[in-house]
């Protein structure tokens, strides 16, 4: 078995992901991409290699180098930043993408995955349990990039049998690392701000839902889609991902149950315009039939497990 390259390993996911890749497989199985070293002091742990993911001759280079036969490519600009720089956030969320379904088309990388995003959705889709199949269209670049991608997962798929394989994450809240440039990043500000005892200016409508989702619940759930048998899945566009849905007044609330002081203000940005575009809930019933997909954390037991990780020691 070779070994699994992350590329944007010091991202948010990335480095959740290297952490759950240390423990399975060892770090001398795991190969970490970027343009900066992941901050976390885990990752001196495995083969870093300094490559700009838009660079296919690199990323050739590495994947013939070190043995790779999983590659995870979480490259992305997020959503609010994507729309400061929609040609930048179409170039890096479509090049690297493209760069590593090449490799796997030429037989240099054995199974690949790639993360979508609700953002997939825009205002004409149904705003609860959001169908697998519900009209997409968008109303950012970043929305626009991810159904491109979609669709070419999909097209190497059918077209030269690349097991690639994509899930359509909510948005992501963790402790170990922090989200930048998204509009689902206040509900991990207000968690930060909230354990070093300050309250939160939320740039969204106090009542604005959205999907959400703890980083356990989407790293568990992404190496529970790689692991299930290729026959076994019937989606290879992405498959919808729920773990559970709050808006900001509610996790006010959920993190007043561990600080009784935390306070939110309300003060409405562009953001706003684009959470309101995107979904209340989503329906993954396909991810639920195929791979036996259930979340483990609603809004209560999220706000707790970021806390009790947030106390940890670095
Ligand atoms: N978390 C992302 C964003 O807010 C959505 O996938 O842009």
């Amino acid at each position: 078995m070779g070994k699994h390259l992350i590329v944007g390993a010091a991202g948010q996911l990335g480095i959740e992901l290297m952490l759950s890749l240390h423990s399975r497989f060892g770090a001398d199985q795991v190969v970490l991409t970027d343009i900066r070293p992941t901050p976390h002091p885990d990752g001196a742990k495995s083969m870093y290699v300094e490559a700009d993911a838009c660079d296919a001759v690199a990323l050739k280079a590495m994947v013939e180098a070190h043995d790779i036969d999983v590659v995870y490519n979480l490259v992305a600009m997020l959503s609010a930043r994507g729309e400061a720089n929609p040609m930048a956030a179409w170039k890096l969320n479509m090049d690297p993408l493209l760069h590593v379904l090449e490799l796997a088309r030429e037989g240099l990388v054995k199974k690949v995955f790639w993360p979508s995003s609700i953002a997939v959705f825009g205002p004409d889709a149904p705003k609860d349990h959001t169908p697998q199949d519900a009209p997409l269209h968008p109303t950012t670049v970043y929305g626009v990039s991810k159904i491109a991608g979609e669709l070419w997962c999909d097209y190497y798929h059918t077209k030269y049998g690349v097991d690639v394989r994509s899930l359509r994450y909510p948005g992501l809240i963790g402790y170990r690392s922090q989200p930048g440039g998204g509009t689902t990043d206040y509900a991990v500000d207000a968690l930060i701000q909230a354990a070093q005892g300050r309250g939160l200016e939320c740039y969204l409508d106090a009542n604005e839902r959205l999907p959400m989702m703890s980083m356990e619940d989407a790293i568990r759930g992404t190496l529970q889609l790689m692991d299930a048998p290729s026959e076994a899945l019937t989606v290879r566009t992405s498959y919808n991902l729920h773990g559970c849905d709050f808006s900001p007044i509610e996790l006010e609330a959920a993190i007043r149950a561990h600080v009784p002081d935390f306070a939110m203000t309300f003060a409405p940005d562009h953001r706003q315009g684009i959470a309101a575009s995107w979904p209340n809930s989503i329906d993954d019933s396909a991810a639920q039939q195929d791979w036996g997909w259930k979340a483990e954390h609603d809004v209560a037991s999220l706000v707790e497990h970021i806390f009790q990780g947030l106390e940890q020691p670095a």
